[in-house]
């Protein structure tokens, strides 16, 4: 004979319930270490690139770095050099940085060179 509690539940029935809430307590805790662990793996181990702004977008993409090199005795006495990688004419700045700043609300502008006035 199985004995019965005043709420009219059996005790195989409290053990029952008390298993599901187990269950379900297991599976709650399981999931957000899931989450967080997966997170975490986005935030600081993940190598996906796909997210990550580029600053370069389309200037000499077959090359794996962009480097130009110049001799100060080449500059002249004034060279303006973008810094915005938007210029029609890089290395070299064409004023392309206003419509870049002006989209995106930056506040990029060229590097200017020039010879010291005597
Ligand atoms: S066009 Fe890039 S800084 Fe001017």
């Amino acid at each position: 004979m199985v004995a019965e509690r005043p709420s009219g539940l059996r005790a195989h029935d409290l053990e029952l319930f008390a298993a599901g809430f187990e269950w379900i307590a297991a599976v709650s805790l399981a999931a957000g270490a899931a989450a967080v662990g997966y997170l975490a793996y986005k935030k600081f181990l993940s190598k996906d690139k796909c997210c990550k702004a580029m600053v370069n977008l389309h200037i000499q993409k077959d090359n794996p770095k962009v480097v130009h090199a110049f001799d100060m005795e080449d500059l002249g006495d004034k060279a303006v050099y973008c810094r915005c990688w938007r210029s029609k004419k890089f290395p070299l700045c064409d004023g392309s940085h206003t419509q870049h700043n002006d989209e995106t609300g930056d506040n990029v502008g060229p590097l200017i060179i020039k010879r010291k006035e005597a």
